[in-house]
């Protein structure tokens, strides 16, 4: 396991490029199991996730190849409807692919993805989404098993039947899951309160130019009309947005001055309010973020909410900025009440925080000091990476590899920019 070596007190400097979307690529590669044939994905980001679904889209029988920076990948000799536990264990979004294989099959047997970092993450929504298209899903040894019941229509390839389902919270997951299978299920199907995240909206957008029909793409209620069947096509995946926010942070956390390029300035705009916020000057040039630094951030309350509020997945790296604010932060999540792994380890390096409940008060202080430091999950672990740009000394982040699941390249691009980092094997 490698560990991450940041000496902090320099301030970055410089354009950094953004690369493609983890949180859109993982749908958009199990929406390829809809339609047998060939799909062309670029701008995927070589990550551990990504790799991962490679390895489950494999274990279901496709053959996916890389081609400098498209991703090729064949459904047409799918055999198999079972993601395995020892994948879907090391990745909770495999579980994106149940949706598909009920379209496609009728059938579909993928394991439960066990614990995370934080809490419980349950699958329940995606289970009653199935179970709304009339599939029979029961739970045993652990996997989800699935199955259309509806006798196969002789004109429709999916024996799955349009319907109505309201979401009673927003599930970016759960709603992937359900407009995929849609999509082949016959019939009319009205998804309420969908989730409406940028990469839902592409998931979306990629299943119309396979040619199926949904409309209210970007809101939340989806009309789907089913399809008999989908065919394969391109699709360049969308920028990160939390890649981009988070160089974003390392510019204001070291005092700096950052352009995030290549990125889509429309899904940063809660990000950019909340750094803003903390006295950070943005101004938006074309398809690049710039970032002024002005100075010592000063404390700024923040609460996560569902697009386009304000992203769960920036809480922990603006919970690093607001370790060395002026004055005092009150930070809330509201989607994950128990996402603050990072706390206590912030507070190894000096940080002052106190959690109660889903809600953490950050007495910002002068300064941190490097520390050795444990990642724990994804979004942590950038957090403890920020701080040690911050910090005065060395910082060791060890078990990286939540941060490789993520962050393409996050050293190198840390050290365009002008910070002093190495990656070192444990
Ligand atoms: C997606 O996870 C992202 N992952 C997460 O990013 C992100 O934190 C999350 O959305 C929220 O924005 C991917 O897109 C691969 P949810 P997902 O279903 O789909 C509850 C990262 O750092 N819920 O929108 O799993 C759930 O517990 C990752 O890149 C149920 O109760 O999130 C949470 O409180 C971490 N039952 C809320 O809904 C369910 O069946 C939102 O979760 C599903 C979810």
């Amino acid at each position: 396991m490698d560990s991450l070596i940041v000496r902090g007190g320099r301030s970055l400097s410089g354009t950094v490029e953004v690369s493609g979307a983890k949180n859109a690529a993982l749908p958009l590669m199990a929406a390829t199991l809809l339609a047998p044939g060939q799909h062309v994905l670029r701008r995927v980001p070589r990550l551990a996730d990504t790799h991962t679904m490679v390895r489950v889209l494999e274990a279901l029988g496709a053959r996916v190849r890389w081609e400098g920076p498209a991703m090729h990948i064949d459904t047409s000799t799918c055999s198999s409807v079972e993601a395995p536990y020892e994948l879907v264990k090391t990745m909770r979004a495999s579980v994106y692919v149940l949706g598909p294989l009920l379209a496609r099959f009728g059938r579909a047997r993928v394991s439960l993805p066990g614990g995370c970092a934080w809490g419980p993450r349950p699958v329940d929504l995606h289970i009653k989404g199935m179970e709304a298209l009339g599939a029979r899903v029961d739970i045993d040894e652990g996997y989800i098993v699935a199955s259309a019941t509806k006798p196969r229509d002789s004109e429709f390839g999916s024996s799955l039947r349009g319907t109505r389902y309201t979401f009673p919270i927003s599930s970016v997951g759960a709603t992937g899951n359900l407009l995929m299978a849609a999509v082949l299920a016959k019939g009319l199907t009205v998804i309420e309160n969908a989730a409406i995240e940028p990469e839902i909206t592409q998931l979306a957008q990629y299943l119309v130019a396979m040619g199926a029909i949904i409309e209210g793409v970007g809101t939340t209620r989806l009309e789907v009309e089913g399809v008999p069947e989908l065919s394969p096509t391109e699709v360049e995946v969308i920028p990160d947005r939390i890649e981009a926010a988070t160089y974003l942070v390392a510019g204001a956390i070291t005092l700096g001055d950052v352009t995030v390029a290549n990125c889509r300035p429309a899904h940063l705009g809660a990000s950019m309010a909340a750094l803003e916020a903390t006295g950070a000057r943005i101004t938006i040039e074309g398809m690049s973020v710039h970032l002024q630094s002005s100075g010592r951030p000063h404390a700024a309350d923040l609460t996560t909410h569902v697009y386009p509020g304000f992203p769960t997945d920036m809480q922990a790296q603006m919970m690093a900025l607001a370790s060395i604010a002026t004055g005092t932060s009150t930070i809330t999540d509201t989607i994950y009440h128990d996402r603050f792994n990072h706390a206590p380890e912030l507070t190894r390096m000096g940080a002052d925080i106190r959690v109660e409940a889903n809600v953490a008060i950050v007495h910002g202080r002068d300064r941190l000091k490097g520390a050795p430091v444990m990642a724990t999950d994804l979004r942590a672990s950038a957090a403890l990476v920020l701080a040690g740009l911050a910090a005065d000394g060395e910082t060791r982040v060890s078990r990286i590899y939540h941060l490789d699941r993520g962050y393409e390249r996050l050293a190198d691009k840390l050290v365009m920019l002008g910070a002093d980092v190495e990656r070192r094997p444990e």
